[in-house]
């Protein structure tokens, strides 16, 4: 392992979803839409949405969630079946190999049931197939037996809800994308909103904590709540042994920096991709695959983990000709901006 590389499990600042979070998380999702803090836009238009179906005594048409890993999609999906007073069966794309793993979990959902599949658009293309009759007409049509004496047979399902969820909109096929009659866009949260969700949090989970201790928190979670709770509790640590008890702003402060997370919630990954790409490729540009190279993370990894945040913070741009880090980005390194390096021969290999 490089020194201070950490592994992906333990990497604080990650937003993916890691088995710590799991006892933490079940207990601090918010059950209904009104205990939800921001996404003010997707959770007005699912309030209505709601309400109508409720009103008229039918399930929530097909929604699919798209945005950034860790800002609450399985929370969204928990809602929404708790609003209309039916059960959840989460599962994922990749969970769901064959199309009869799909078939025993549609055939097995109640009526009006809400059915959640994380990383929808890592389902292969043969279940894929399943789910549009079954979306579209709660009907599947299955083949059994092979050659000449197969036979074909519908099932009629219960009607249900289909919450699909994303990181990657772009990726969805288009027949697909067509049978969500909703599709709610995840934003990062605003400071104030995490602070807001750290002190939930907090209340929760009773941790002491002062409004300067919940706002530092916050400003360093990336627009991330999984990453906002995860750095609570690390928090809690260090006040329990280095200050009374209560996370102050010098106790968080104190906390997040030993876990080498700047004022801007970056890590030391994060710093060490912007590095190497100043240091190596004269800031940019440079292609994905280089940087994965250079760093040992995967591209996908940088892409749907590191970058989402750097370009959201104005850090690092996607030009066509490949990733630049901004004079914002240079600045926060502490190195004079050079104007980049838009003829580098690296570039060139890599396009
Ligand atoms: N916990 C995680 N995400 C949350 C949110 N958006 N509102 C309240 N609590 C949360």
């Amino acid at each position: 392992m490089i020194e201070n590389e950490m592994d992906f499990e333990s990497r604080l600042s990650a937003p993916e979803y890691t088995s710590e979070d799991n006892e933490i998380e079940n207990s601090l999702r918010p059950k209904q839409l009104s205990e939800y803090i921001g996404q003010e836009k997707a959770k007005e238009n699912l309030n209505v949405y709601i309400q109508a179906a409720r009103q008229r005594g039918e399930p929530l048409d097909h929604v699919l969630l798209y945005g950034p890993p860790g800002l609450g999609k399985t929370t969204l999906a928990g809602i929404v079946a708790n609003e209309m007073g039916v059960n959840i069966r989460i599962t994922s794309g990749p969970a769901i190999e064959k199309q009869g793993d799909l078939v025993a979990i549609l055939s097995n959902l109640e009526s009006g049931d809400v059915l959640f599949i994380d990383e929808i658009h890592r389902l292969n293309r043969t279940v894929e197939e399943i789910l549009y009759p079954a979306m579209e007409d709660g009907k599947i049509d299955i083949i059994i037996g092979k050659g000449p004496s197969a036979r074909s047979y519908q099932l009629s399902l219960p009607k249900f809800t289909l919450v699909g969820a994303t990181t990657r909109a772009g990726q969805i096929s288009a027949p697909l994308r067509d049978r969500f009659g909703v599709i709610l866009r995840l934003e990062m949260y605003k400071p104030e909103e995490l602070a807001k969700i750290v002190k939930r949090s907090s209340r929760i989970l009773n941790i002491p904590i002062d409004d300067n201790g919940a706002l530092q928190i916050a400003g360093r979670s990336r627009g991330t709540p999984r990453i906002a709770n995860r750095l609570l509790k690390r928090a809690r640590d260090f006040a329990e042994v280095k200050y009374d008890g209560i996370i102050t702003d010098e106790a968080a402060n104190e906390a997040l920096a030993s876990m080498e997370i700047d004022e801007l919630g970056l890590d030391a990954i994060d710093r060490r991709l912007l590095m190497t790409m100043v240091r190596n490729y004269n800031g940019g540009p440079v292609g994905l695959e280089t940087i994965s190279a250079a760093i040992g993370e995967e591209s996908v990894t940088i892409e749907d983990v590191y970058e989402p945040y750097l370009m959201q913070i104005g850090f690092l741009a996607r030009t066509p000709r490949g990733r630049c880090v901004t004079p914002a980005g240079y600045q926060h390194l502490g190195i004079p901006f050079n104007g980049g390096n838009a003829n580098d021969t690296q570039q060139k290999l890599d396009l």
